[in-house]
């Protein structure tokens, strides 16, 4: 049994590795897509140029389906809108905005779109400029972040569209992803498990923070400023503590926060760099191929909802 997600986007398996910023390359993203799920090839703020090269890799190393994440508030957006359709990628994910000024140009080029979305509303309103699923994204999360659970979040937007759901937020074995399923999700996006594989490129520093991270190790920074983010405790999340706490500037916050992704996945640097990963790290234990957690969420999952994936 397929769900709607698999027919829609001819993947194997209903699982999304979720984008993420400077570290969602081809790397990862071909090998999830090579393994039967839906890699995704994060557009974050990197110039387009350097997110084509990653979509010419990655058509390198898979003939199978991959997508592209564009954040739409960002200063590549419109470049990246562009390049998706030019190089002929299948699928776009979006966060932070609304797609539809892009919609015509990728439906031209059938190309599924699939927003990130924290709440009904917004759930509506992609749909309604023509969104073909939409994933509903919980605050355990790792990276920016809503304010509802993914246990609340998602029936809610099962029940008020009539599009596939995908669920993202605290997925990281069978057990959650069949707990999707049963909340009416098609299918799952998985973050934080995917930052421990072999074929994620991240800093070896990274990967040890998020295997030994314990389940109240994560915290949620930037609430005053608008932009939350779910990271794993550092000095850099109590730095922005204390800005919280002087009432500090907007600039404040902006010198703190710059470059500070990019300072742990490629320095490795654990004190200052923002190590963005999900609630769901502490139950990261293990380094495995993307095939490997694929294959065994979905044994897993199927046990429980005595399903055949194949
Ligand atoms: C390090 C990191 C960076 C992320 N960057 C992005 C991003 O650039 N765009 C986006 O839409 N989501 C981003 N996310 C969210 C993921 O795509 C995914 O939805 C989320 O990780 C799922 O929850 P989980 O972390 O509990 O698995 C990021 C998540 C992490 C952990």
């Amino acid at each position: 049994m397929k769900s709607r997600i698999c027919e829609m986007l001819n993947i194997e398996y209903p699982i999304f590795q979720g984008a993420m910023a400077w570290i969602a390359n081809a790397s990862l993203a071909a090998a999830v897509s090579e393994a039967g799920g839906l890699g995704i090839i994060a557009g974050g703020t990197a110039p387009v140029e350097l997110i084509r090269e990653e979509v010419r890799k990655a058509k390198k190393m898979t003939s199978k389906p991959f997508g592209v994440n564009i954040m739409l508030l960002s200063n590549n957006a419109n470049e990246i809108a562009k390049m998706v359709c030019e190089e002929g990628v299948k699928v776009v994910t979006t966060g932070a905005g609304t797609p539809s000024k892009y919609m015509d140009m990728w439906k031209a080029h059938d190309i599924k779109v699939i927003p990130v979305v924290p709440s009904v509303a917004i759930a509506k309103r992609m749909v309604r400029c023509g969104a073909d699923a939409v994933i509903a994204e919980g605050t355990e999360a790792g990276g920016h972040v809503g304010e509802l659970t993914t246990m609340v979040l998602v029936p809610q937007i099962v029940d008020a569209v009539d599009v596939p759901v995908i669920a993202a937020g605290g997925i990281a074995d069978g057990r959650q992803v069949a707990a999707a399923f049963m909340l009416g999700a098609e299918g799952v996006q998985v973050g934080t498990r995917f930052l421990t594989a072999f074929e994620c490129t991240i800093h070896e520093n990274y990967k040890k923070k998020v295997l030994n991270a314990k389940d109240i190790d994560t915290v949620v920074t930037g609430r005053r400023t608008g932009h939350p983010v779910r990271v794993i405790k550092n000095k850099l999340s109590r730095k922005f503590f204390e800005l919280d706490e002087s009432l500090a500037s907007k600039e404040e916050y902006e010198k703190l926060g710059s470059g500070a992704l990019a300072r742990a996945v490629f320095d490795g640097d654990m004190e200052y760099g923002s190590i963005m990963a999900g609630q769901v790290a502490a139950m990261v234990n293990k380094e495995q191929s993307c095939k490997e957690i694929i294959k065994e969420m979905m044994e897993d999952a199927s046990k429980l909802l005595n399903k055949d994936w194949n």
